[in-house]
């Protein structure tokens, strides 16, 4: 085989990869548009059953040490941009997941304390599954779980009348009433 059709045999081979890559990431549920919440937002497409798969969270698997690079060069980006924070997602006590990629759609999905989705972790794969009936237009979202840890970093937009004002799991919300109340005390 010549030099040129070897080329021509990788670049369509490629082409595969980025177009299956690309299929993972969509899902007939999900449509992206601007975000009351924060940038971009992503939008059931049409009525979704409760307890349903809605799309699956793709990315790059990655090792904790290689994780918490990335973690930090996001999050400076995010601190000199403006921009949304990080994008990487804890699959277990060696793996994570680094979604920063444009054909993961679920990226864009934002935090709500009243979430209609969680996410799923099934061994190295993460999926979004709805709570409960999800109408057409509803923008969706889910808990992010992030650690109470530098709270006030992570103020909260969801809107929701059970909004606590910050990004945080709500495992961990009766100690962020306290955490408040006390840096609260600090502060007068
Ligand atoms: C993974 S991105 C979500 C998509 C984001 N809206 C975008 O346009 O890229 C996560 C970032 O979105 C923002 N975000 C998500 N949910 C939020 C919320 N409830 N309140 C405020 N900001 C939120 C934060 O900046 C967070 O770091
Ligand atoms: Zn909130």
């Amino acid at each position: 085989m010549g030099k040129k059709s070897r080329k021509v045999k990788e670049e369509a081979r490629l082409r595969r990869k980025m177009t299956k890559l690309w299929n993972r990431g969509q899902s007939e549920y999900c449509e992206v548009r601007g975000s009351d919440i924060h940038g971009h937002g992503v939008y059931a497409a049409k009525d979704i059953p409760a307890e349903k798969q809605v799309i699956e969270y793709i990315g790059e698997l990655v090792d904790k040490n290689e994780s918490e690079t990335r973690a930090w060069a996001q999050h400076a980006k995010a601190e000199a941009t403006g921009d949304a924070a990080v994008y990487i997602f804890t699959l277990s006590k060696r793996w994570d997941i680094d979604g920063n990629v444009p054909w993961n759609t679920a990226r864009l999905i934002n935090h709500s304390c009243e979430p209609n989705c969680e996410a799923w972790v099934d061994e190295k794969k993460i999926f979004i599954h709805s709570l409960r009936e999800i109408k057409k237009g509803e923008e969706l979202s889910f808990d992010y779980g992030f650690d109470i840890e530098c709270y006030e970093e992570h103020p909260c937009r969801c809107g929701s009348k059970k909004c606590v004002g910050y990004i945080v799991s709500q495992d961990q919300w009766e100690e962020l009433e306290k955490r408040k109340a006390k840096d609260r005390k600090g502060a007068a």
